[in-house]
């Protein structure tokens, strides 16, 4: 419970409209009778609105009679909190409600109490901010929220505001989808990245497989990102609520229908999509960062039978040569799947606790899962301990008690600060046994294998959530909404918190026991749950169509403030082909979080047993692992200011309508485009490359340059997934390796792609990958800016570094050994080069050529390798290369 009750406002302005019923627009029904403003008062800046609202007195409150009776008397408050925030929160005048928990999303009090006023409109609009918001003078009330520099209209409520104890709905209208594309909303995979009229979003905790599409899966992001064509302005709207909910995107319109808490919206002014990140984790929190190795790859499977199959897979990695950084188990190593323990038979301390600290010995990590359900065993040492602190979840008067893997299951109630020190406590005391580098916490939406009976109103409100797509229980296969935590909150409240609360205990567990940065990967999520967290997609199937999806959800999660995401490479569920699972590879790759693992019963999937797949394996992760300073670097972007490691296509080109609709392709951070093939059967893919020079990241030829942005269809053999670089980027790479701890001990290369103004700019973010801040007093790290332009008519190139901040004392050892210069002027290459270092020539050796091996049509740009340099990252350099044609 959130807020009090707020004495009423001192009336300076009575706005007695009469009460006009209108009609619903867009197709929606006539619902309540809506609320009329009786009140309000504005601050004399024109930041904060205060109103007052009142139910209007009518024939039976419409269509929404039977969800109960309207809560009388509303209070609005509006603030523009920042010149790119703006926050609507319509709650009740008359008491507390539930509310998403301030330790949740610490953020601003609404509770203001306004010192000065002026009369007039109830407008906020300042001369810094973007947003204006809006009473309509009409009644009942509506509100909107408008851009001023351009006029357009971004949200703007219908008069049917329904306001009861367990129902809620608001409607806004949108221009129609060809002049918005909305993007967000979820988690449920889709079919497309962007919305699609009539696309409803139930938000709902659920155990419900991600093969299934248009379903409310396992995580609650009530957020989405509204682009219009035009301009490309972007803006974000998050409805901070826990409570389930139905959103219903009607194409002109977008309607919330919310079985509890408050209508509490933020709006997040862009205008660029970067910008909208930005502000929204700048509310929800940064994304957390994620240790360097976690970025190498992974591989799991459900179904491992003891330690000699984990060596087997670890040996058979090797062997073929594929980059293998993190191994991983599933429930299998547990003793009766009792959390903390291990299975004395097949996976005993003796021989499990050697095979990890062979692992550390090469470099490599384990991760292990653990669940939340707490086996209720009298003779389970975790279980006493979690009796005798009493922080089960309470159900009519006892601990409620559920079936998962183990039987019967007790939960500790995450919401009770107890309960975090008890996780942590067992935590610690496992890592003792056996020192795992991350958690992996699955289960947690909560899943119980058995449906609860309803105990009260709350097992069965009114209306009924669009649970599972076909109205089901919001009980099913989940603890009763009627389950009582900590502080007397309901379940009914606080489900869709459960994942986010047990991530963060898990995270801070880690960080205390390891004082390192922790790992944890989280199959439930809320709003924030990224500043703890990783995700993966859940449990997709060995299909093509979910091959395809999961680059909407990766997607989607980037905006959500999550970066650290990725689909389970394969197919988790049925058999996968030989060629599916090569072509996930090349895609999976290219996910922020690239591991593979699948499902019991269902055929092996470990990269190498295929040499078509190990191929694939070899020159996608290739590519990935000499991109690892890269990734890091985009990491290091992501945690700073929000921004998506793995985004769409408009993220960089907003100005482009054509980038709206694309979710086949997605870029690494802002230049690298990633553009796998989704099909079976394909040798060829059809990709869009926006305005600008494009480079294969294999030759560094020029594969296509477009000045308005082009549809072209490129081979895509076997083995080989389209990787392109735009020209205006500079890359750091690093060597190829087995390992990313051997990738890091490797010189750096910079690849130079030219724009056609011959210019381009790069970073590199540098630190030990696993203390726990990348940035902050006690960190050391560094940072350093790359620019090149050419000069003299193209015959100059120079690239210059600049040294942001150096505190992380490797880079003082650390070089770059080549320069690769792509878009360069002319293919015929130059009769002589001269290379300089700080004005003073070098001994560089120098190879130029068309790149794509001598493919005149590839190579109608020059690429020059510089190698033989020796130039130190953390000192500032000016490598001048002149060219005599
Ligand atoms: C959207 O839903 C409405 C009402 O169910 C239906 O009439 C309309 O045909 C649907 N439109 C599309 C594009 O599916
Ligand atoms: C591990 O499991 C495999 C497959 O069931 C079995 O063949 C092998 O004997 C087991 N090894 C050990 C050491 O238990
Ligand atoms: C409790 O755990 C022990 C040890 O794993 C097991 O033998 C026993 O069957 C369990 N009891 C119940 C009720 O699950
Ligand atoms: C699980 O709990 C139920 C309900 O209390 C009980 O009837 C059943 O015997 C328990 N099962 C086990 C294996 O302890
Ligand atoms: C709740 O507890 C009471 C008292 O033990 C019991 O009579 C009742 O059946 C329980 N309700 C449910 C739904 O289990
Ligand atoms: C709950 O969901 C399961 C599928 O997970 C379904 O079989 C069952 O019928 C559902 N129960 C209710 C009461 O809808
Ligand atoms: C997958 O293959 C295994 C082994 O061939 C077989 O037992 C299983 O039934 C198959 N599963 C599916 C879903 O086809
Ligand atoms: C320059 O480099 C080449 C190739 O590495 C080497 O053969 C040559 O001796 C070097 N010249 C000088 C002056 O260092």
């Amino acid at each position: 419970m959130a807020t009090r009750a707020r004495p009423p406002l001192v009336l300076l302005l009575c706005l007695c409209l009469a009460s006009c019923l209108s009609s619903a627009i867009g197709g929606v029904s006539a619902t309540g009778n809506g609320y009329r403003t009786t009140a309000f008062l504005v601050d004399e800046e024109g930041r904060r609105l205060r109103a007052e609202l009142a139910a209007v007195a009518g024939a039976g409150g419409g269509s929404t009679a039977a969800y109960g009776d309207d809560v009388q008397r509303l209070d609005v408050y509006a603030s523009l909190e920042t010149d790119s925030r703006l926050h609507v929160r319509i709650a009740d005048a008359d008491g507390p409600r539930w509310e998403v928990p301030q330790d949740v999303i610490p953020r601003p009090s609404p509770e203001f109490f306004l010192q000065t006023s002026r009369p007039g409109r109830p407008v906020l609009s300042t001369a810094t901010s973007d947003l204006t918001f809006a009473i309509h003078a009409s009644s009942p009330f509506r509100f909107a929220v408008s851009r001023r520099s351009t006029g357009d209209v971004l949200f703007d409520t219908s008069p049917n505001l329904v306001f009861k104890d367990r129902y809620l709905e608001l409607t806004s209208s949108l221009p129609p989808p060809g002049r918005a594309s909305l993007y967000g909303l979820g988690e449920q995979t889709k079919r497309t990245f962007r919305l699609q009229r009539n696309d409803t979003f139930t938000l709902w905790n659920s155990d419900i497989a991600a093969g299934n599409v248009d379903l409310n899966l396992y995580g609650s992001h009530p957020f989405y990102m509204d682009v219009r064509s035009g301009g490309g302005a972007a803006h974000g709207v998050l409805l901070l609520n826990s409570n389930g909910m139905d959103v219903i995107y009607g194409g002109s319109y977008v309607t919330y229908k919310v079985i509890g808490g408050v209508l509490d919206f933020y709006f997040f002014a862009g205008p660029s999509p970067l910008a909208v990140v930005d502000q929204y984790t700048q509310l929800i929190g940064r994304p957390a960062p994620m240790p360097y190795w976690s970025f190498g790859f992974h591989q799991c499977r459900w179904g491992y039978k003891n330690v000699s199959d984990l060596e087997g897979v670890v040996a058979g990695y090797a062997k073929a040569r594929i980059p293998l950084d993190v191994m991983w188990t599933d429930i299998d190593y547990m003793d009766a799947f009792k959390d903390f323990t291990l299975d004395p038979a097949n996976f005993p301390a003796d021989r499990l606790r050697p095979f990890v600290d062979r692992l550390h010995r090469n470099g490599q990590k384990y991760v292990v899962i653990i669940d939340p359900g707490i086996s209720v065993n009298a003779t389970y040492g975790t279980f006493i301990r979690a009796i005798k602190e009493d922080i089960f979840l309470k159900w009519n008067g006892s601990n409620y008690l559920g079936v998962v893997w183990p039987g019967n299951v007790s939960f500790p109630d995450f919401l009770n600060p107890r309960a975090a020190e008890f996780w942590a406590r067992e935590i610690a005391a496992f890592r003792r046994t056996l020192p795992v580098d991350g958690l992996w916490i699955d289960m947690n939406e909560i899943s119980n294998f058995v449906d609860p009976p309803p105990l009260n109103a709350l097992d069965d409100p009114p209306y009924r959530i669009d649970n599972s797509g076909v109205r089901r229980p919001i009980n099913n296969r989940t603890v009763p909404a009627s389950a009582v935590h900590y502080g007397g909150v309901a379940e009914y409240d606080a489900h869709n918190l459960f994942g986010f609360l047990e991530a963060r205990a898990t995270h801070d567990a880690l960080l205390r026991d390891t004082g390192r940065r922790p790992f944890v990967l989280s199959r439930s999520t809320f709003v924030g749950s990224g500043r703890y967290t990783a995700h993966w997609t859940g449990d997709n199937f060995a299909t093509w169509d979910d091959l395809r999806y999961s680059i909407n959800t990766m997607l989607s999660f980037g905006l959500f403030g999550i970066p650290m995401i990725g689909a389970d490479i394969c197919g988790f569920g049925g058999n996968t082909t030989e060629e599916l699972c090569s072509r996930w590879i090349q895609l999976g790759a290219f996910y922020p979080f690239s591991r593979d693992h699948s499902a019991i019963g269902t055929v092996r999937r470990e990269l190498y047993l295929w040499e078509s797949v190990a191929r694939s394996a070899r020159k996608a992760l290739g590519l990935r692992y000499r991109l690892l300073p890269y990734l890091y670097t985009l990491m290091y972007e992501a945690h700073t200011t929000g921004a998506p490691i793995a985004r769409p296509l408009f993220f960089s080109y907003p100005g482009d309508v054509e980038t709206y609709g694309i979710d086949r392709q997605f870029l690494l951070g802002r230049g690298v485009l990633v553009s796998p093939v989704l099909e079976p059967g394909a040798t060829t893919v059809t990709a869009y490359f926006p305005a600008g020079r494009w480079f294969s990241l294999y030759d560094f030829s020029l594969a296509v340059a477009t000045k308005t942005g082009k549809r072209v269809t490129l081979p895509a053999p076997a083995d080989t997934v389209n990787v392109h670089v735009a020209g205006g980027n500079i890359l750091p790479l690093q060597q190829p390796a087995l390992t990313s701890s051997r990738v890091r001990q490797s010189v750096v290369h910079l690849l130079v792609a030219l724009a056609e103004d011959g210019t381009a700019t790069g970073d590199l973010f540098l630190d030990d990958g696993e203390s726990p801040e990348m940035v902050g007093a006690r960190s050391r790290w560094s940072q350093i800016k790359f620019s090149g332009a050419t000069e003299s008519g193209g015959s100059v190139v120079r690239v210059r570094s600049h040294v942001v901040h150096d505190s992380y004392a490797p880079s003082r050892t650390m070089v770059i050994a080549k320069v690769v210069l792509m878009g360069l002027r002319s293919p015929a290459p130059p009769k002589g080069f001269a290379v300089y270092a700080n004005g003073v020539q070098v001994n560089a050796s120098t190879a130029v050529d068309g790149g794509g091996g001598g493919n005149p049509e590839k190579g109608a740009l020059g690429v020059a390798h510089v190698g033989g340099l020796s130039l130190v990252v953390g000192q500032e350099f000016d490598l001048k290369v002149v060219m005599t044609y």
